[in-house]
């Protein structure tokens, strides 16, 4: 194929590269304001004054949550859209290639549910309090206990992101022997091993094992933690892919 009929959009091929390219480009949003998010606003605001933080969280961080929430929205979208427009037939989810991006996309659902579900849940309580202290009015006591769970399943979202973004590039990146089809022994152990690191994962942040600090939480205390815990779950998740895949 040329990079002409690649690019010539009235075709399969040309629609499967738009529909990626708009992917990357609205994942770099998404990841891109998560890491913002937990590295540089998170340290940014346990530094500063309480009517400080007030006035950015009206106004910096409500906006920062708005591009955030619709970029995942638009992430999951373009991204089934071009697993639609792929037409994968049955045994591509048997082969390295599907059960990488399965894996990825199991990943990034997950971080999707938590934006919705827990993050923006949560955090607008934290905005509304802001706002209503900024006009005088009284602070909510529960604007603290949904700042912490946000936070939680924002950094949880963090650590997913590595081994995450891994699988979905390794998907066409990989150098796999072409057309192999593992059988359901090798699928079986692998999906075991996966869903029960993933779960335990997503079971800690939803502070199913305790909310406030300690024990299973140390991995959120601080960014740096959730970095070295995402990178350690990398190379786990990559050692799982290979060994147990053959
Ligand atoms: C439920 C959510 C998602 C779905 C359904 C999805 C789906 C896909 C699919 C089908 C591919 C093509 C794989 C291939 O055959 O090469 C892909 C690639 C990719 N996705 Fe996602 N994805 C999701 C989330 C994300 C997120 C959160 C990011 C964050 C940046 C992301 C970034 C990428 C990148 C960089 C590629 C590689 C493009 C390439 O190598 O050509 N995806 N995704």
């Amino acid at each position: 194929m040329t990079l002409a009929n690649s690019i010539e959009l009235f075709t399969n091929a040309g629609v499967q590269w738009l529909f990626r390219y708009v992917h990357v480009v609205v994942g770099i949003a998404w990841i891109g304001l998560l890491y913002y998010f937990n590295f540089v606003q998170v340290p940014a605001f346990g530094e500063m004054e309480a009517a400080a933080r007030n006035n950015a969280v009206d106004k910096l961080a409500s906006r920062a949550l708005w591009w955030f929430r619709w970029a995942a929205v638009a992430t999951v979208v373009s991204g089934l859209a071009l697993l639609g427009v792929q037409q994968n037939n049955s045994e591509y989810f048997k082969s390295p290639a599907g059960i990488a991006i399965s894996t990825s996309i199991l990943f990034a659902l997950t971080m999707f549910v938590n934006v919705w579900g827990i993050i923006w849940r949560n955090q607008k309580v934290v905005i509304s309090n802001a706002r209503n202290v900024q006009a005088g009015g009284e602070a909510d006591p529960a604007a603290a206990g949904a700042g912490r769970a946000a936070l939680l399943a924002s950094r949880q979202n963090a650590i997913y992101s590595i081994p995450m973004l891994a699988l979905m590039v390794g998907t066409g990146h990989f150098a796999y022997t072409k057309g192999v089809v593992l059988t359901g022994g090798e699928r079986g152990a692998y999906w075991a091993l996966t869903g029960v690191i993933w779960i335990l994962f997503e079971l800690n942040a939803l502070g199913v094992f305790g909310k406030g600090p300690g024990k299973t939480r140390v991995i959120y205390d601080t960014h740096r933690n959730a970095i070295i815990t995402g990178c350690v779950y990398l190379v786990a998740q990559l050692a799982i892919f290979k060994y147990l895949l053959g």
